[in-house]
């Protein structure tokens, strides 16, 4: 075996992640987002490029630095996302963790919208596009491996096996967002595969991270 081989098993591999919350726009002041820091997303990023793989990390707007080695490519709503996450395929792992809005609004505002006397502005919504279901579609570019998180704050395990199918992905990290999460460094999850459910006691966003690049570097022993 050549030097590093085993400590790099996923050199010559691509992954495609994303993280963080979208933001959707109202008007040019205002949007609708969802809750995410994106730190596990960018852990799980830093931990397959420390196994050798070719990572680009679409991310939404975060706080957090690129991870070293990691190609981030920055957007900010659903539908830039999806273009980013198309584009930066072929790849062989696709690990979906960003807390995407379900829903845009449907004509954003050209203007900043003001306060009238009539009251506030009826918003109109339209749901985006599922990301994660259309790059688990059977196809050409679909990667070998497509894996999504699934945040729960009730029945975690029944709605992550219920995602799995519904998604057509092959794992699915479940996460139980009714303790502290957001934000936080540690993180309960569990893995809910084609052969069944683990739970992974609760560790830090890095050390669950770093098991999934594991797990992931399982599936693709032989060298690409
Ligand atoms: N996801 C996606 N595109 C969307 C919505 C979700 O790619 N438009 C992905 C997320 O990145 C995550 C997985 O799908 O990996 C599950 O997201 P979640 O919000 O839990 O699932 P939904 O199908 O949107 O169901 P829910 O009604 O529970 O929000
Ligand atoms: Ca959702």
């Amino acid at each position: 075996l050549m030097a590093g081989a085993a400590g790099r098993p996923l050199t010559g591999r691509r992954a495609v992640v994303t993280a963080g919350p979208t933001f959707e726009p109202i008007d040019p002041v205002r949007g609708l987002t969802n809750r995410s820091s994106g730190k596990q997303g960018y852990a799980v990023a830093a931990a397959l490029a420390e196994l050798g793989c070719a990572v680009t990390l679409v991310s939404g707007p975060t706080a957090l630095g690129a991870p070293v080695g990691v190609n981030r490519i920055d957007v900010e709503s659903a539908l830039e996302m999806q273009k980013a996450t198309q584009d930066a395929l072929p790849a062989d792992i696709a690990v979906l963790s960003a807390a995407v809005a379900d829903w845009r609004i449907d004509t954003v505002a050209g203007a900043k919208i003001k306060k009238a006397p009539g009251g506030p502005p009826t918003l109109s919504l339209v749901e985006n596009p599922d990301i994660l279901a259309g790059l688990s579609r059977p196809g050409r570019n679909r990667p070998k491996l497509v894996i999504g998180f699934a945040a729960e704050t009730q029945d975690l395990e029944a709605n992550a096996r219920a995602k799995l199918s519904r998604k057509g992905c092959d794992w699915i990290v479940g996460n139980d967002v009714s303790d502290e999460v957001f934000g936080s460094d540690g993180n309960t999850v569990l893995l809910v595969t084609a052969s069944g459910v683990e739970t992974w006691p609760r560790q830090s966003k890095t050390a669950i991270a770093r098991r999934l690049a594991a797990r992931i570097a399982e599936q693709f022993k032989d060298p690409a």
